[in-house]
């Protein structure tokens, strides 16, 4: 398994790689690996001949107080995982080599971004994608893999590679979940024992309300407050619980088959984020 720090060296290793017909994948990550980063490993490896994953923790994605100084690292346990799981290449930049002295340009895009975590984040989608699109043009891939717990996130970047032409094809990969159910996340290591308990409420809201929905409750409102009401019951604190419609991330008031039920919630000083299709046979895990 090669490490690559330089964008210049990945990207004429790329090159030489497209030249010989040689498919390329990426998994564009912040580090400190899970299984759910795994399965896009798994992902890559299906779809392509060579899986290259990025580990960057973006600046420009977290704001003025948010836990980017915080954020998990351990490039260590990260190489060993990705060798374990057959990742060709780590692009490992640091951030003077992604955003030199006078960057100035950014990547937004100004629709998909602006309702769910755009509303309380409203800088972050600009930092994912202009970030993407540095990764894109690093390590030059076919296809690119995104992890469907960043549900909106996954549709800003279809949408961005969408409209501004770039040759990448976009899959996604459903949520993977722990044992008990919670949402896989760099984020969960912040959790003491009882907010990691506590924070089950949001799955299981989840599940409750997938299951009143397919038992035939259709209203959004009445659907929202049930996971509302589990969720404070638990202790956390929402940021916002949604049913919108899964293409346009509008909200609906009527749950249809393209109704997608988002949450954020904090749990201590922890921010989680969970979601799952309404009009569905269950939440795996
Ligand atoms: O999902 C993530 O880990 C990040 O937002 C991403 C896509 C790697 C961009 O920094």
């Amino acid at each position: 398994m090669l490490t690559f720090e330089s964008i210049s060296k990945t990207q004429e290793f790329s090159l030489s790689l497209r030249r010989k017909g040689i498919k390329i994948a990426l998994v564009p990550t912040m580090g400190f690996l899970h299984e759910g980063h795994m399965s896009l490993v798994k992902m890559a490896r299906m779809h392509a001949d060579f899986v290259m994953l990025s580990i960057f923790v973006n600046p420009t994605q977290f704001g003025p107080n948010e836990d980017f100084s915080k954020y998990p690292r351990d490039f260590e346990g990260d190489s060993e995982l990705c060798l374990k799981h057959g990742v060709d290449l780590i692009f490992h930049p640091d951030a003077d080599e992604m955003y030199p002295d006078l960057s100035s340009t950014w990547v937004e895009e100004t629709i998909l971004s602006k309702p769910l975590c755009g509303k309380s984040r409203p800088t972050h989608f600009r930092g994912v994608c202009t970030v993407v699109v540095k990764l894109f043009n690093a390590t030059l891939p076919d296809i690119a893999i995104f992890g469907e717990k960043d549900y909106q996130q996954a549709a800003v970047i279809k949408r961005m590679v969408r409209d501004l032409n770039f040759p990448v094809k976009i899959l996604s990969v459903p949520i993977v979940r722990e044992h008990d159910g919670l949402a896989m996340s760099s984020r969960n290591k912040y959790l003491s024992p009882d907010e990691r308990q506590n924070a089950l409420a949001i799955c299981k809201s989840l599940d409750e309300a997938r299951k009143m929905a397919m038992e035939g409750e259709l209203s959004s409102s009445l659907l929202a407050e049930t996971v509302k009401l589990r969720i404070s019951q638990a202790g956390g604190n929402i940021d916002y619980i949604e049913i919108v419609n899964s293409e346009t991330l509008l909200p609906e008031e009527s749950v249809s088959k393209n109704s997608l039920i988002a949450v954020a919630a904090y749990f201590g000083g922890t921010r989680l984020i969970d979601n799952c299709f309404l009009i569905h046979k269950n939440i795996e895990y």
